[in-house]
């Protein structure tokens, strides 16, 4: 299980920090890559905006494009390091406010308050519990055409299957997980799952509105979900589709071969120009 408490330690404390978390996107060639392609294209129907709300920052690695698409941002982690780091990062742009809490409050945002509620690559490590405590204090914090987009875990869904391979003995179990995940199991929590997702926004006044449910870092497993949510009768408001993308790690393939052609940090420093 990945509670509360073992984040805590493994982010503030265990984990080392050394790139700022940019190692996670070496899949798409870099995290200015990963962010214009993967996702800015996701996103990019709700920026920029007013007011957004980060869940789980780490060092910044979103923090630092989502800071130019709105008028202020709340970054709030239940690592003091991560949230120490992010000030320091971010300590010119007076937009941006950064708080530490116990990894399920909100407390330190205010009601209706919230354009977009965005966290990515950090709540696959929560579990239901800790989702459904987020998703309930969301629909206070949101505005009445508040959204979010929240990644999350899926991988509840194959609980059978892992509670079968915990039956088998020795190595033999090990590489049979590597050999279905490509790695193992990513720490995604075990508990959650895209239906639980849309099932706690229905019970807070939410309602999901779409949900991506993708193979990260596996070869077909849709073992993480993207999903986009809103108060009921929001301007955002329709039925919810749902999209099994098994292509998503062809999709970081791709992103990752142009982005040597393409990106900003594919251009030398000495020639590059500040287009303002
Ligand atoms: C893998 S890091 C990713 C950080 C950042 N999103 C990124 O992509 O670089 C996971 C982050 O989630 C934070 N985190 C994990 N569970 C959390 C929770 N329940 N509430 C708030 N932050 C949490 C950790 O402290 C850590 O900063």
């Amino acid at each position: 299980m990945a509670t509360v408490e073992l984040n805590k330690k493994m982010w503030d404390g265990n984990y080392e920090w050394i790139k700022q978390g940019e190692e996670w996107s070496r899949a798409w060639g870099g995290s200015e890559a990963q962010w214009s392609a993967a996702i800015m294209p996701r996103i990019h129907t709700f920026v920029p905006t007013g007011t957004i709300l980060e869940i789980a920052p780490g060092y910044g690695r979103w923090t630092n494009y989502l800071k130019d698409y709105c008028d202020s941002l709340i970054a709030i982690d239940l690592s003091e390091s991560c949230i120490k780091a992010c000030q320091q990062r971010f300590s010119d742009s007076l937009h941006i406010t950064c708080h530490v809490n116990d990894g399920i409050s909100l407390e330190m945002v205010e009601d209706h308050s919230v354009d977009f509620v965005f966290s990515y690559d950090s709540l696959v490590h929560a579990e239901a519990d800790v989702i459904e405590a987020y998703i309930r204090q969301l629909s206070r914090k949101l505005k009445r055409d508040g959204v979010g987009f929240i990644h999350h875990s899926n991988i509840g869904r194959y609980q059978q299957i892992f509670s079968e391979i915990e039956k088998i003995q020795g190595t033999m179990r090990e590489s049979i997980v590597n050999k279905i995940f490509l790695s193992p199991k990513h720490w995604r929590a075990s508990s959650m799952t895209a239906e639980l997702f849309s099932g706690f926004c229905d019970k807070y006044g939410l309602t999901c509105i779409g949900q991506e449910l993708i193979n990260w870092g596996t070869d077909g497993l849709l073992n993480d979900c993207f999903s986009l949510f809103t108060p009921k009768g929001s301007n955002w408001s329709r039925a919810n589709r749902i999209i099994e993308n098994t292509d998503f790690m062809n999709e970081a393939r791709l992103i990752r071969k142009l982005s040597s052609l393409y990106s900003v940090s594919s251009i030398p420093d000495e020639n590059k120009i500040d287009p303002r």
